[in-house]
């Protein structure tokens, strides 16, 4: 199987960023999520390097939905990232790892007054994804003494090659202000005292593997920035979301870089920038294509057993990824202790979750397995444990960080009395 240069197979055994994950394993128990820092500053790099030698102004926001681990956050914050972030939580952990509330754009289809009061006080761009929402922001700002800068959520109406619960900018999706909508809207937030409009905002879904969506939002952003400067608007930044998609199938999907897509996109941008006599800050949003191969999920096989087929039955399941549960979504699997075996029996492998569809990978090419055995699967670092659950009463487990040499556990496992922490007596069972 082709594996990034993080990963490799030395004496048998999976190894990740020189680590042996058997040891690793052990030493920690499973299921373990183990992530590597090395490779998510790696491709970080990447992205700053293809666009920022394309494009003057280059602004790169780490999606940080993909995995918000504090680590995360504080290793991409040392090399000038700044963050999409989603909630308040996510505001939160990136001012906490260190990222400039100017560097931050606090995005979200449904904020709450709090949300808009907190982002308000940070002096965080808001991406604004409704009229409604445009005024009470304005009356946000107004309570707080302040004028927040914003940019509108442009809904491009773009078919794109993904999964459609992943699909963000299709005419239908809920996201946005439909973008023939969007001169209007801008027109309104110049209305606004205490509103500043500085950017235009987009993003047209995930796991796209293929550059040309990326270059047709491009070309709907400049269009629309067109209208906006000709109405008086003066814009600093657009930004053209995130969604670039990872090879999930090593030996079949195509292998895209941060390089593939500026070389398709910045061109676009560029000219349609230029004609209208405007340099603006280019902004990306790149969630998964930073952090998804750099970590792998460690789960032990418990058990094994025939019925219809084989079953490997291991201690992770969709509590701790459920993509495969929720998008039909592949990873590959790896039996980490006889990684150089022979492929040469089938298993489907399931997870300890009271649900039929508990499989984390149906039908594998996987050696013969055992009680005991490591399987790693791979890409997990990207809503992976950041869509983890308790489901079931399970704890979550541990995640470790390794750079270098050195591993560290960057969140240590759930007990059982991080279930039972927030659950409160009522009155009348006292
Ligand atoms: N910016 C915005 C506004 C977004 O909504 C997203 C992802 C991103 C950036 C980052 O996109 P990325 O580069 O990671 O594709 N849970 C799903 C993916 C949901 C993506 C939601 N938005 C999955 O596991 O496939």
């Amino acid at each position: 199987m082709r594996l990034p240069a993080h990963l490799d197979v030395r004496e048998g055994r999976l190894h990740i960023g020189g680590h042996d994950c058997v040891l690793l394993a052990e030493q920690y128990g499973t299921p373990l999520y183990v992530t590597s820092e090395d490779r998510i500053c790696e491709l970080f790099r990447g992205y700053q390097k293809a666009l920022s030698g394309r494009y003057p102004n280059v602004q790169v926001l780490y999606a940080a939905k993909a995995n918000g681990n504090l680590a995360i956050l504080r290793a991409l914050a040392k090399l000038g990232a700044g963050a999409d972030v989603f909630s308040s939580g996510e505001l939160h952990l990136a001012l906490e790892a260190g990222m400039p509330a100017g560097k931050l754009l606090f995005n979200g289809s449904s904020k709450t007054p709090e949300d808009l009061r907190f982002a308000v006080g940070k002096g965080v761009k808001v991406s604004v994804d409704s009229l409604d929402e445009l005024h009470q922001l304005d009356r946000a700002a107004r309570t707080a003494g302040t004028v927040a800068e914003i940019a509108f959520r442009v809904n491009p109406a773009l078919e794109v090659p993904t999964h459609p619960k992943i699909a963000t900018g299709l005419a239908t999706s809920k996201f946005g202000i439909p973008h023939q909508e969007i001169p209007a809207a801008y027109r309104e937030a110049l209305s606004c005292k205490n509103i500043r409009p500085a950017g235009l905002h987009c993003h047209i879904g995930s796991q796209i593997l293929d550059t040309g969506p990326f270059a047709q939002a491009a070309e709907v952003m400049v269009r629309i920035a067109k209208d906006l400067v000709a109405m008086g608007v003066q814009l600093e930044f657009i930004d053209l979301g995130g969604g670039l998609g990872i090879p999930y199938h090593h030996d079949s999907d195509p292998v895209l870089t941060p390089e593939d897509y500026a070389a398709k996109v910045v061109p676009v941008f560029r000219a349609g920038v230029e004609a209208c006599g405007i340099m603006p800050e280019l902004w990306v949003e790149p969630g998964r294509s930073l952090v998804a191969d750099s970590t792998v999920l460690l789960t032990r096989v418990n058990s094994t057993k025939s019925a219809h087929k084989r079953f490997a039955n291991v201690d992770a399941g969709f509590n701790l990824l459920i993509r495969p549960a929720m998008y039909d979504a592949y990873h590959e699997v790896i039996a980490a202790n006889k990684a150089a075996a022979p492929l040469d029996s089938e298993y489907t492998v399931t997870g300890p979750i009271c649900e039929s569809g508990d499989i984390l990978a149906p039908d594998r090419k996987l050696p013969a397995l055992a009680a005991g055995d490591i399987l790693a699967v791979l890409d997990a670092g990207a809503y992976g444990f950041a869509m983890s659950s308790q489901y079931n009463s399970r704890p979550r487990c541990p995640e470790l960080l390794i750079r270098g040499g050195e591993s560290a556990l960057m969140r240590r496992g759930e007990t059982i009395g991080a279930i039972t922490a927030a659950m409160q007596r009522p009155p009348w069972q006292r």
